[in-house]
């Protein structure tokens, strides 16, 4: 394994104002954005963000130093956050707030002003990428290249007019069809060559994640699809030294097997199957209705498990396991998604049980808080001079972007540590490793 071994810097100041930049203007964002606002105006509080509202453990239990993070580290506030995009859909983000129907009127009309002044850019589409969608505020260009330079002025443009001294760019946009990876896909020269000729297997996505690696931005990817995740863009974002993280932010019902797997795992309980099913009514169900969309989510959902479980380890408990996951769109349900697990387990003796979970849940509530905390990390690790893959961001994502040699942590316990590990040798704290000899007289050296 190729190790590299730079070392870090302390982080800048995170002075100024940060841009983020959202491909995708629709629930997901909209919550984001209006939340955000709404937090500002102290009309809410930021409840399901571990940047704004969670606490760090420093040195020995018995010191009690436990900072709320974003003393620990500098972290934008979130005064300081402008936001833009863009969607095929020429609303504004009030208007796209109230298509979404996830959040009150109520609130909505305080902060209506503020929403209604953000106006998207024109999108980059290709409809063979989503295929129940049919924008029409698209951008035109005589190849996907010009349509790359379109969206790095776009860029430009917005920095300028904000003032922002900064920016991040994470995809919000609908989930594209699966894509294998192809030869277009596999260095930069073969992709800036596929740029050019308008290769049918680059999708806008990874367009967009082009553009914003070409202009210093680090990039994350919020949906299932392959983006930034590619050789070719991987490699971009070391030569520029960016940092990206993705992909599928882990909301719903795969955060609850990342909860629970982990849990039956430690008591070495076995499984049989595990079955999930969702309903959901919102625009993100309707693309996921597609087979193509379907495909990445799938694909992304399935993932969790094997790696969390570890099968080739423990084939007496896993080998077998049946693991399925449906999601059915169901208008009537909008946003507030109900997703339904069966688990099959077996115990001592091999004596069978189950497990069942109905979580009525909200899609977007969820998701908005790690689209902020995303945000204002991946600008962190850019002023700390940390670039590429950010895998200690593995916490917010189904399926986290890894190393080639590594396989990845789907266990949201461990990704919890490795976040705040990550966040303790940032700012040049001692690691936690929970052996906890000292209280009882031993000592921790050998
Ligand atoms: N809500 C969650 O809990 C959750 C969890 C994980 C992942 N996601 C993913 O996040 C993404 C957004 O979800 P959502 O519920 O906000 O969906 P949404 O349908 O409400 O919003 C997606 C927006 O993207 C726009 N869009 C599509 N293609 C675009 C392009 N090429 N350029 C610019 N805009 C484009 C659409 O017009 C739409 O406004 C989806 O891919 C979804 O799968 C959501």
């Amino acid at each position: 394994m190729d190790i590299q071994k730079e070392k870090i810097q302390e982080p800048k100041p995170a002075t100024g104002k940060l841009g983020v930049l959202i491909p995708g203007l629709g629930a997901v964002s909209t919550t984001f954005i209006a939340g955000v606002i709404a937090v500002r105006k102290g009309l809410a509080s930021p409840i399901g963000s571990f940047t704004q509202m969670g606490r760090i453990r420093l040195g020995k239990r018995d010191e009690k130093r436990n900072p709320l993070i974003k003393d620990l580290v500098p972290l934008s506030s979130l005064s300081d956050l402008v936001f833009g995009g863009w969607d095929i859909f020429d609303e504004n983000v009030y208007e796209a707030t109230i298509t979404a129907g996830v959040l009150e009127r109520e609130l909505l009309d305080k902060i209506k002003d503020e929403l209604e002044s953000i106006k998207p850019m024109r999108g980059v589409f290709d409809k063979s990428f989503v295929k129940k969608l049919d924008g029409d505020y698209i951008k035109q260009g005589a190849n996907k290249m010009e349509l790359a330079e379109q969206l790095r002025e776009d860029i430009r443009n917005f920095k300028q007019q904000n003032d922002c001294e900064r920016l991040v760019m994470i995809w919000c946009g609908s989930t594209e069809v699966y894509t294998e990876p192809m030869e277009v896909h596999s260095t930069i020269e073969k992709f800036e060559e596929g740029l050019r000729n308008s290769d049918p297997s680059i999708a806008p996505s990874m367009i967009y994640a082009y553009a914003a690696l070409q202009e210093g931005v680090p990039y994350s990817n919020g949906a299932p699809h392959a983006s930034e995740d590619i050789p070719a863009l991987q490699e971009l974002a070391i030569q520029k030294k960016i940092p990206t993280c993705g992909k599928d932010l882990k909301t719903g019902q795969t955060l609850m097997k990342s909860i629970i797997a982990p849990g039956l795992k430690s008591r070495m309980i076995g499984i049989d199957g595990w079955f999930s099913t969702n309903i959901l009514g919102n625009r993100d169900g309707e693309v996921l209705d597609d087979p193509g969309s379907f495909k990445s989510k799938e694909v992304s959902k399935l993932s969790v498990l094997e790696s969390i479980l570890e099968p080739e380890v423990y084939p007496e408990l896993y080998k077998d396991l049946y693991h399925k996951v449906r999601i059915n769109y169901y208008p009537p349900r909008g946003d507030n998604k109900e997703g339904w697990d069966n688990i099959d387990i077996f115990g001592w003796l091999d004596y069978k049980m189950q497990i069942k979970i109905d979580f009525l849940c909200r899609d977007s509530i969820l998701a908005a808080p790690l689209v902020l905390d995303i945000a204002l990390l991946l600008d962190l690790a850019q002023r700390t001079g940390l670039y590429g893959i950010q895998e200690w961001l593995s916490f917010y994502f189904k399926s986290p972007n890894h190393h080639k040699d590594v396989t990845p942590i789907n266990d949201l316990f461990v990704q919890k540590n490795k976040l705040l590990n990550t966040l303790r040798f940032v700012v040049g704290e001692d690691l936690i490793h929970n052996l906890g000899l000292t209280y009882y007289g031993f000592d921790e050296e050998k």
